[in-house]
């Protein structure tokens, strides 16, 4: 018998928005009710690294392991992640039957972060963005990144953005199939390659609320929401894609703290209500404000996603301010504890 063992490697990258993705029109696919706009991380830094395998040597069924953990694969995200990467495969065998047949084997997923998993650091996008990525270059697919985000947004909605590398949009679609919500190329990393991202972590641990549930309750309850969805976030995407194309720092700051700023609004108006910042993001958005301040000019935006780690974007030129000003006001601030900052630099994936 054929005992041979297939394998594929890759990584995928952390995508930070600056346009939030928060509210699905449709729970089952990942339709949301919003586009988003993201910046993605390189490769270097946050990242997931995947190993996908089939193997007519395995058992049944499909396993995955998460930094060693065993990791349930029947979630309907998952199943169906898996579903349409099968489909795609059979398809190609289908057309020719000199392929091996790998769409039938059991797979062996093997992933790692780098970086504290679901602490609000998009965990689920660079992981469901590797997955996906590692089964389709083990099936030799030839979708391209954008009719893979097609997947990877049934995993988490964020992913299908981490299959392309720099300024990143997910439009929200209109099909009831989702088949037109899919990530869209803005900008590549080479067209404003000065874009810094300091992450700040300030808690490592699991959030208290998944963003899956608390978009649902925010749907369901919150009035500012509707509000956001209809006209605040169109009108914040046509401005930050405008900000991105020429390269206005001034506009993508400004933009990316109120965006981050309303998201949260719409969560604090959710009934019960979700907290996200604690009293940490609270100094480091202070921090932001003071720099911008002393600078006389914005040259750092804050963001934060489902938890309380801050992303800072700045630009290289004005790195040294950021770091002698931003860090220091932080350390000064009351409950600033465990500091770990990262300094990455967005790349392509
Ligand atoms: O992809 P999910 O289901 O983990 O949702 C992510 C939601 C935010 O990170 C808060 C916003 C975003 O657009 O990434």
């Amino acid at each position: 018998a054929d005992l041979k063992i297939y394998r594929a490697s890759t990584t995928a990258p952390v995508n930070i928005a600056v346009i939030k993705y928060w509210g699905k029109r449709d729970p089952a696919l990942n339709l949301p009710t919003n586009s988003s706009l993201s910046v993605t991380l390189s490769q270097s830094d946050l990242r997931t690294h995947t190993t996908a395998s089939c193997s007519p040597a395995f058992d049944h069924p499909d396993t995955l392991l998460l930094n060693n953990a065993p990791q349930s694969l029947s979630t309907p995200r998952s199943l169906a992640c898996l579903r349409s990467l099968r489909a795609l495969r059979s398809g190609l065998e289908d057309a020719d039957p000199s392929l091996p047949k790998l769409s039938t084997l059991p797979l062996r997923l093997a992933s790692a972060n780098n970086f504290p998993t679901a602490a609000g650091l998009a965990s689920s996008a660079a992981g469901f963005a590797a997955l996906v990525r590692a089964i389709a270059d083990l099936y030799a697919l030839r979708q391209s990144p954008t009719e893979l985000s097609l997947i990877a947004r049934q995993g988490s909605g964020s992913a299908c953005r981490s299959l392309l590398g720099g300024y990143v949009a997910w439009d929200h679609g209109t099909r009831a199939d989702g088949l037109d919500s899919r990530a869209r190329l803005v900008a590549p990393k080479a067209h404003w390659p000065d874009m810094r991202a300091l992450i700040l972590v300030v808690s490592a641990a699991k959030k208290g609320v998944s963003s899956t549930a608390g978009m649902q309750t925010t749907v369901q309850t919150s009035s500012l929401f509707q509000t956001r969805a209809k006209e605040v976030v169109p009108k914040r995407m046509a401005e930050m894609e405008h900000a991105i194309l020429s390269k206005d720092f001034e506009t993508f700051a400004k933009v990316t703290m109120r965006e981050s700023n309303s998201f949260h609004a719409t969560c604090l108006d959710t009934d019960p209500p979700i907290f996200y910042l604690n009293d940490v993001s609270r100094a480091a958005i202070k921090a932001v404000e003071e720099t911008n301040d002393k600078a006389g000019r914005t040259i750092a935006a804050y963001t934060f996603d489902a938890g309380p780690n801050a992303v800072i974007y700045y630009q290289k030129a004005d790195e040294d301010a950021v770091l002698k000003t931003f860090l220091p006001i932080l350390r000064q601030k009351e409950g600033w504890g465990e500091t770990d900052t990262k300094i990455d630099d967005p790349g392509p994936a």
